[in-house]
């Protein structure tokens, strides 16, 4: 059995942080499960095709020759690490997650990332749908308002101005999608250790999320 962490949440609530932080810590491999939505949202739409179009949003899941490497992403040779991480993509990321067609066709890519030593799992059904028997769960959430300020202090350090209101319009209406799609909706996992970030540092949430995870791995020195 290989060991395996899961960290779901909405959009903007340090999933991916916290999941990289402690992949490190724990030399552990990542799934970053919202990319492989992003690069079926990106491909559709470099390809013309339309949200409405099931079998050709399928294929593209089954097809798309992803590369993973350090922390760039390559789609069928195009670097798109950064096309597939603005407003737009997560907007038609998260159109296509709601297709459940599209999440049959991605869901045994993404089992296939558990290997040893151990796998740290970021989404928003990787405790619930993906990897029910995880050893750890965790739900990370935190308000929509400071989701959009950390979203916003991000882009202000790229150099990239956004209003601050179109951001917090953007999560809310992400968030309605991915929490009352039919399938896979945005869930606390049973027995997910939750921790509301609103007012917590990066390491203060790390340092709860390696509480639960000591106690699961008593072996393990982190
Ligand atoms: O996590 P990220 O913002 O990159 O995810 C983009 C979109 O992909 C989300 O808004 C969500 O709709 C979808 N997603 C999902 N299930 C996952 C990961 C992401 O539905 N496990």
């Amino acid at each position: 059995m290989i060991p395996i962490i899961t960290i779901d949440g909405p959009s903007g609530s340090g999933k991916g942080t916290i999941a990289s932080l402690l992949a490190e810590r724990l030399g552990w491999e990542v799934l970053d499960s919202g990319a492989l939505y992003r690069l079926v949202g990106y491909a559709a739409g470099k390809s013309g095709i339309g949200f409405d179009q099931v079998d050709n949003l399928c294929e593209i899941a089954r097809n798309m020759h992803v590369m993973f490497k350090g922390d760039q992403l390559f789609l069928d040779g195009e670097e798109v690490s950064r096309s597939i991480r603005t407003e737009v993509a997560g907007n038609a990321a998260s159109k296509v997650a709601a297709i459940p067609e599209v999440r049959a066709a991605l869901l045994e890519w993404q089992r296939s990332f558990a290997r040893e030593p151990g796998l740290v799992a970021d989404g928003r059904d990787m405790g619930s749908v993906v990897f029910p028997d995880a050893d750890v769960k965790v739900f990370l959430t935190a308000s929509a308002e400071e989701r959009a300020n950390r979203r916003h202090n991000q882009l202000k350090e790229k150099g990239i101005s956004v209003s601050l209101r179109d951001l917090v319009r953007d999560i809310r209406e992400r968030d309605e999608r991915d929490q009352n799609r039919d399938v896979a909706p945005l869930i606390a996992p049973v027995a997910a250790l939750e921790v509301e970030s609103t007012s917590l540092s990066i390491d203060e949430v790390l340092e709860q999320v390696l509480g639960k995870v000591r106690t699961a791995f008593p072996d393990l020195c982190v």
